[in-house]
């Protein structure tokens, strides 16, 4: 090993500790007294539904107790993050589906359990990734319009699903923010598998954590029971790890067995491996986050509603107003005022996706928001 590297891995194994002064220097400052809160132009980013508070210390510590690992492949790393992940949920490893993020197990779900003549069902607006890669697949995607509340139609959703490979079900909704209790996730899931008895449903439950909808609960029990099941979930949101790469799908064993050849094997690195692990093991962290998005949303929701844009709740952490006007002009202009928000989302064109910041970000960017919403 040559010097320099030796040097570098005695001071950033010896402990994290000595990595956070480093990271301190760098401009990133304190909120959990380690995590970054601004990028290095000084933009506030709201527009990528990420957690601004960053990871939790445990996970950064990890991280950095984990750069000793580097050279190595990650058979072992694998097998311990199921083994955690399956201990978190109460499921056996053999229903865990790593991936270098949930957009892995979404890529998996849509590339296996779809073909040329069995198509995605999928709302308009969702998350946009299963219906991207049909498109490059060359595939059929059908989607309806979410309802007049933002809800997504389940209704229409499940009377397109006759001859679908795959119906995606976003739960919370990314970019609507809108949620359905499990009674009715349930009641959706049987409603298609009546009309499609072949079609796999994917439930992402990226926000989980964030969702306080009374009657809401995730859909993991259905998937062990029904194979025909699968709940996304990632550490990107609630953990602050979206940096870092880590999701994971849970299905009967016999789904993650067609899954699990899709993989691109080794795509969870050491580093990301440790982060996610530590961050099983979190339970204050977790509450803590739902309290400071809670607080911070209140406040976003009741500053565009005061100003007389119609914000309604939302179960994430992210609202979606209706700013009335042209959504791809004002994220420009908000831009330019140093405050990065969502992108348009069709046929949502005069709505805006304002992810929650700390709540000192959206004491400076709702001032910028409403000021050009006035103007
Ligand atoms: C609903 C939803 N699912 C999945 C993802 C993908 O997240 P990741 O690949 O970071 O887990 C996102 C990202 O924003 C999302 O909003």
């Amino acid at each position: 090993m040559s010097q320099s590297r030796r040097a570098f891995l005695g001071t950033a194994v010896a402990g994290s500790a000595s990595i956070i002064p480093l990271l301190q220097a760098r401009g990133m400052e304190a909120g959990n007294g380690i995590s970054p809160r601004f990028d290095a132009n000084g933009v506030i980013r709201l527009n990528s539904n990420e957690n601004p508070h960053g990871p939790a210390r445990a996970a950064v510590e990890a991280i950095t107790g984990a750069f000793g690992d580097a050279n190595r492949y990650t058979q072992s790393n694998d097998a311990a993050l199921r083994a955690a992940v399956a201990r978190r949920h109460g499921v056996k490893d053999e229903n865990v589906l790593l991936g270098a993020g949930s957009g892995e197990t979404l890529r998996i779900c849509t590339e296996a359990l779809t073909s040329n003549t069995a198509h995605l069902v999928a709302a308009a607006p969702t998350f946009e990734q299963p219906a991207a890669h049909m498109t490059r697949l060359g595939r059929e995607t059908r989607a309806p319009n979410v309802d007049a509340l933002l809800r997504l139609d389940l209704g229409a959703m499940a009377a397109a699903a006759p001859g679908a490979g795959l119906v995606f079900l976003c739960n919370p909704n990314n970019p609507t923010g809108t949620a359905y209790p499990l009674s009715d996730v349930l009641a959706f899931i049987k409603d298609v598998h009546r009309r499609a008895p072949d079609a796999f449903v994917l439930v992402d439950e990226a926000y989980f954590e964030y969702c306080d909808l009374p009657g809401y609960d995730t859909a993991i029990p259905a998937a062990l029971d029904d194979p025909r099941i699968i709940v996304a979930r990632t550490f990107s949101k609630v953990f602050g790890l979206a940096g870092m790469r880590v999701g994971y799908g849970i299905a009967h064993a016999s789904t993650i067995k067609r899954l699990e050849p899709w993989r691109l094997q080794n795509s969870v690195s050491a580093l990301s491996s440790a982060a996610a692990m530590a961050s099983c093991e979190l339970t204050g962290h977790i509450k803590e986050q739902q309290r400071m998005n809670g607080e911070a949303r209140a406040l976003a929701l009741k500053t565009l509603n005061d100003a007389g844009f119609k914000a309604l709740p939302t179960y994430t952490n992210f609202i979606m107003a209706d700013i009335r006007r042209d959504a791809k002009a004002f994220q420009d202009a908000c831009a330019k005022e140093g405050v990065a928000i969502g992108r348009p989302f069709p046929p949502l064109n005069t709505h805006a996706r304002i992810s929650i910041g700390t709540m000192d970000e959206m004491r400076r960017a709702l001032p910028v928001i409403t000021g050009l919403l006035k103007a």
